[in-house]
């Protein structure tokens, strides 16, 4: 890990835990006290546009109001004469992506309380008033004892009004591929069922190892989500419980209308499966997943 002796406002930058293509997030320390904070944090140089500013700003107006054990805690945004930042609670584990990565069939004993707290986060983030717009096992933190925290609220766009669905105004189509809702892709305005399509998705990988679709470009990527049906869950895997299967299917419907009306739902829906048929095991270390479909 790189270390530095850099200053952010009053922070002394520590750890640098991930370059992402505009932000960088650091384990910092405050000069006057000792307690570490993270912080992502826009450097001064080519990538300090005012819309990456803005949207730093938007993250902080979006988390500042949130509390919540399954949400990040948001504590501050400033700029400085060495960049901009917005100053995070540190949660020193590792992103659900990287765990997924490391050995998914390892969190598959506790796959439903991960799935269950990745759903109540999202649930206190809507009845905020905010869509997250960008679900994806790269914006939760998975801790011990399946604990999760949402991160990343760049792209949290306020909770459609009954007007503005009538408008039917056209949004600027932002997001990850991967996990994108057919809504989003077309570009109309979104709501709480997009963020359940984003973790069908998610639940998907977090099951099987991989996005329900893939591709070999970011086109045909875009027209799966469209048009394909994600193959269910039992195929890839025969202890999966094929309710379980068909419900994950469903929360990856085509059209919102078909799928849960609220994340609350699916927080139920969830909690009322049963996920395998066999207790999952956990996989030793030193066993290789990498490949297996
Ligand atoms: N508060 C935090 N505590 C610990 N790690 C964090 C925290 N916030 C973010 N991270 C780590 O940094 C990564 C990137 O954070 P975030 O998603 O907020 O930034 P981003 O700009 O979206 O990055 P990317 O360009 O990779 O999408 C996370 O996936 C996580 O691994
Ligand atoms: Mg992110």
């Amino acid at each position: 890990m790189a270390t530095s002796e850099k200053l952010v406002g009053t922070y002394r930058l520590f750890h640098l835990i991930r370059a992402g293509s505009v932000y960088e997030i650091w384990t910092v320390r405050s000069i006057s006290e000792n307690t570490p904070y993270a912080m992502k944090w826009l450097p001064p140089g080519n990538k300090y546009t005012r819309q990456a500013v803005e949207d730093l700003k938007h993250e902080n107006a979006v988390g500042k109001n949130i509390n919540h054990p399954s949400v990040i805690e948001t504590y501050e945004f400033n700029t400085t004469s060495n960049g901009a930042y917005l100053l995070l609670e540190l949660y020193k584990f590792p992103n659900l992506k990287q765990h997924i990565n490391a050995g998914y069939r390892n969190l598959h004993p506790k796959a439903k309380e991960i799935i269950i707290n990745a759903a109540t986060g999202l649930t206190h983030l809507h009845e905020a008033g905010w869509i997250h717009r960008d679900v994806k096992p790269d914006n939760f933190l998975l801790g011990e004892n399946a604990d999760v925290k949402l991160i990343d609220f760049n792209l949290c766009h306020k909770k459609p009004s009954t007007l503005s669905k009538l408008l039917r105004s056209k949004a600027k189509v932002q997001g990850t591929y991967s996990y994108m809702s057919p809504e989003q892709i077309r570009g109309e305005v979104v709501n709480v069922q997009s963020d359940i399509y984003g973790l069908g998705c998610m639940i998907h990988e977090l099951i099987s190892g991989k996005p329900p679709f893939t591709a070999n470009s970011p086109a045909e990527l875009l027209q799966r989500h469209l048009r394909t049906k994600p193959r269910p869950l039992t195929v890839t895997d025969k202890n999966v419980k094929p309710e379980f299967a068909a419900y994950v299917q469903k929360l990856m419907a085509k059209d919102p209308n078909d799928r849960p009306a609220s994340m609350k739902d699916v927080q139920m829906g969830i909690r009322a499966q049963k996920l395998f048929y066999n207790p999952p095991e956990a996989l030793d270390n030193n066993s290789s997943q990498e490949g297996e479909d």
